[in-house]
């Protein structure tokens, strides 16, 4: 094993399939996580998948600074990988104060009992919605930051908190990825994205549609300046996604150079590309109807990439048929509907 890695946030989509990576390049993952948005039952699938008969977890809040000392403590950690905080965009605009006490203060807990540890390696999951509405598409790392959310919001005061503590103290290394879409599941379909109610994100919706839980998609608008009329936005697989996260943490290691960059396909596709292609994973074609647009959305989203394979040498290898195949073969296992069915 190369070193323990601290996984906030570990057991949730992103995290869970980031596990999965870490421990395939040979770290040996553990993940914090207080199970608010995540199941317990993800913890005996990726032992399956990594053929584990056991996973240190820790049930803890983010903002529990002296719990998260006592796990580092432990000793053997090289880095953490900090997933743990709340994202969807609607509900930010809702309940801002929450947001800002856990994506926050969570991210200060979590530096403050590494410092007290001495583990100085740390990669951030932040979002291109720090990028806010941008004229240049597609937007490079150098784009001017902002927000138009109060998730948003605490996405960019993360970025900034990690400036100034990387600039004013060299013994840290910060790996910022600004996600774009992440989307689809593992292989084995023992691990997707899963959530607790009326998904906001569209694959998980479009699944819905899938499956006839949901009678049709409501498109969110058909007059964008795009080539179709309706949103454009950069799809990754999240197994490219996790792998991201294993080479900015091994660039971490090898150069202790602190990066911020885009993880993305570099690829747009709109709402009725994606309807489109989830449509040939399934063999039928998908209803939709045209809804009025989605407060916040804009016409296209889409981020160079090139940085990330000059930074930490990373590009995707999946494409969007094998991103929406991924989630019908997630959809279609016995594992999601034992998911269903854990209210743990
Ligand atoms: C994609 C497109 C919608 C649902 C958000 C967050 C971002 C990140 C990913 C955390 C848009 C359209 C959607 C539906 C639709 N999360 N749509 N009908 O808004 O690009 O990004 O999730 O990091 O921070 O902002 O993703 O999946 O919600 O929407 O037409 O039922 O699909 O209008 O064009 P978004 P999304």
């Amino acid at each position: 094993m190369v070193g323990k890695v601290l996984l906030t946030g570990g057991a949730g989509y992103i995290g869970s399939h980031t596990f999965v990576a870490l421990q395939d390049a040979g770290y040996d993952p553990v993940i914090l996580d207080d199970f608010s948005n995540a199941k317990k039952s993800v913890l005996d699938r990726i032992k399956l998948i990594c053929q584990r008969s056991e996973i240190e977890c820790h049930q803890v809040d983010v903002r529990d600074s002296d719990a998260i000392f006592e796990i580092l403590n432990q000793g053997g950690f090289v880095a953490a990988v900090h997933f743990a905080a709340k994202k969807a965009v609607g509900e930010s605009v809702e309940k801002p104060l929450d947001y800002i006490d856990i994506n926050c203060t969570g991210l200060l807990s979590l530096l403050k009992a590494m410092e007290r540890a001495e583990v100085f390696n740390l990669v951030f999951s932040s979002s291109a919605t720090v990028y806010g509405d941008q004229e240049i598409i597609p937007i490079p790392e150098t784009a001017t930051r902002s927000y138009a959310s109060p998730y948003a919001f605490t996405k960019l005061m993360g970025e900034q908190i990690l400036e100034q503590v990387g600039d004013a103290d060299p013994r840290w290394s910060f790996g910022t990825l600004r996600y774009f879409n992440p989307a689809g599941a593992h292989a084995s379909g023992m691990i997707g994205e899963d959530p607790a109610d009326i998904p906001n994100n569209l694959m998980p919706y479009i699944a819905k549609v899938a499956t006839g839980e949901f009678e049709h998609l409501s498109v969110f608008g058909d007059t964008y300046n795009t080539h179709d009329g309706t949103g454009v936005r950069d799809y990754i697989h999240v197994m490219d996604l996790a792998d991201a996260h294993v080479k900015s943490l091994k660039t971490l290691q090898k150069n202790s150079i602190s990066h911020a960059i885009n993880i993305g396909t570099g690829t747009g596709y709109s709402v009725l590309d994606m309807l489109a292609a989830y449509g040939r994973a399934v063999g039928k074609t998908l209803p939709h109807k045209i809804a009025p647009r989605r407060d916040g959305d804009v016409d296209t989203l889409l981020g160079e990439v090139e940085k990330a394979e000059e930074v930490i040498g990373f590009k995707t290898r999946y494409d969007l048929d094998e991103i929406c195949a991924s989630s019908w073969h997630w959809i279609n296992t016995g594992a999601f509907q034992a998911a269903k069915e854990d209210n743990s």
